[in-house]
């Protein structure tokens, strides 16, 4: 069973289930990816109940008060198609509901993911600095 949690109590570098920016040239390391869970304003991490593992997460910056920015969602690829990404993305919207503004980016094909969950397409702008993909140093 997969429980969520909203907080990093209990989780150490050894929680992450391997699989985590699947596809990214240069990913975060693991102990990167902690300093941004830390440091998100909200986070919700699915975890196996039987592993102990962390196997998706969401993240949300947010000034409390008028917007919020979903940068992050993923399920690492073995426990994709669960319903896992759906439930972390319904938990962060009810947990952002008093937020006017909540805004996310992806790909065209994700669109309809999202629709799903009540959101609407818009249109958007972007800068990546390539150069700092695995992070900023802390
Ligand atoms: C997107 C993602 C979080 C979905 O997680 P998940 O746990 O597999 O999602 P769920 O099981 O809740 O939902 C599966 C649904 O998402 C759809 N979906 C998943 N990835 C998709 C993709 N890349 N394009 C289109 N649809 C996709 C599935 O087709 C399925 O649709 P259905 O319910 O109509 O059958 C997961 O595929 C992932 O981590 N992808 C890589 C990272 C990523 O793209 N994150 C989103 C950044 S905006």
């Amino acid at each position: 069973m997969i429980i969520y949690q909203e907080h990093m109590q209990n989780i150490t570098e050894a929680s992450f289930a391997d699989g985590f920016f699947d596809g990214w040239p240069n990913p975060p390391s693991t102990a990167t990816f902690e300093r941004i869970l830390q440091n998100a304003t909200h986070i919700i991490l699915a975890i196996d109940e039987h592993t102990h593992h962390v196997v998706g997460f969401i993240t949300a910056l947010s000034d409390r008060v008028l917007t919020a920015y979903i940068p992050l969602l993923e399920v690492v690829p073995s426990y994709q198609n669960r319903g896992i990404g759906k439930e972390l993305t319904r938990r962060m919207l009810d947990k952002l509901q008093d937020i006017y503004m909540i805004d996310l980016l992806c790909d065209t094909d994700l669109q309809d993911f999202y629709a799903g969950l009540g959101m609407r397409k818009a249109t958007g702008m972007l800068i990546r600095n390539y150069e700092h993909q695995s992070g900023k140093k802390g």
